[in-house]
């Protein structure tokens, strides 16, 4: 079993993910939301860590510094690389669907990235099981999606939905499969809706997880070309994204979308 070689090259030659959580407005909403959901529901320091599909490390470095014995694994060797200069964690290869490590040897398993990477269902059940195999009894996994509905308000606030052909187009991959065209300029995906998500879990034998919108629905503003980057916008985001984190009409309006289960 072995990654897609588009996902590798996606990340070696064509995008830089070391910048994606600090590059604009947008990346550090998603940023702060996940380290507070994080610390909202990993288990005390310091607390094992298995960050699957870590890539270069910025979560992992974080939690490494709030005083967690992390390991970080990742398919991409450049984002091993980059990893392994935040220095504080081990960095090894590593796929999500087969992972190397003991039953039951850490505390919490993080997906953050993986799941949207694995076009296949059984794919992600594949790695979901995985993650529930190697958290012990008592301990949590949490991962993160794209929402279905991103392209849709990705699009929109970009102002990149005034043909009948962007619409149509974009109207067919939401109802249809959720597996992303690369020819959009990302690499082999899937987006999820909140119903696939639970039922992948349960699925996996983790149960009906609690699930949580990101970055909230104020994102697509910070998305926009006709906004500056700014700082108050992303405070209004933050506290927008708090108050519609559960709501159920409203996690799909975020761009990822988090799952939270007790092995
Ligand atoms: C968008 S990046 C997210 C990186 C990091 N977790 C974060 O949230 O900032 C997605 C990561 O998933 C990794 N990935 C893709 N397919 C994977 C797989 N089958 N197993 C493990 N990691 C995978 C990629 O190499 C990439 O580093």
């Amino acid at each position: 079993m072995s990654v897609q070689s588009e996902i590798i090259e996606f990340y070696t030659d064509a995008y830089d993910e070391s910048m994606r959580l600090q590059r604009n407005a947008r990346g550090r909403v998603e940023r702060l939301r996940t380290l507070e959901l994080l610390a909202r529901h990993l288990p005390p320091t310091p607390a094992r860590v298995l960050d699957i599909g870590g890539g270069p490390g910025v979560y992992a470095a974080e939690l490494a510094a709030r005083g967690h014995e992390v390991t970080l694994l990742d398919p991409v060797p450049l984002h091993r690389s980059q990893a392994a200069r935040h220095g504080g964690f081990t960095v090894a290869d590593g796929d999500a669907r087969s992972l190397e490590q003991a039953d039951a040897s850490c505390d919490a398993a993080l997906l953050l990235g993986p799941l949207y990477h694995l076009p296949e269902r059984s794919d992600r059940i594949a790695a979901l099981r995985e993650a529930r195999r190697v958290v012990r009894p008592g301990g949590v996994v949490l991962s993160a999606v794209i929402s279905r509905h991103s392209p849709l308000l990705h699009l929109s606030a970009l102002g990149r939905l005034t043909t009948d052909e962007a619409a149509e187009n974009l109207a067919a991959e939401l109802a249809e499969s959720g597996v992303n065209d690369p020819e959009t300029g990302f690499t082999v995906a899937y987006f999820h809706t909140v119903a696939e998500l639970r039922s992948e879990y349960r699925d996996a034998g983790l149960g009906d997880p609690r699930v949580y919108g990101i970055e909230g629905p104020l994102w697509p503003l910070l998305a926009s070309e006709l906004v500056e980057d700014r700082e108050d916008l992303v405070t209004a985001a933050l506290r927008a994204a708090r108050a519609a984190e559960q709501d159920p009409a409203l996690i799909a309006s975020s761009a990822h979308i988090m799952a939270v289960a007790t092995v």
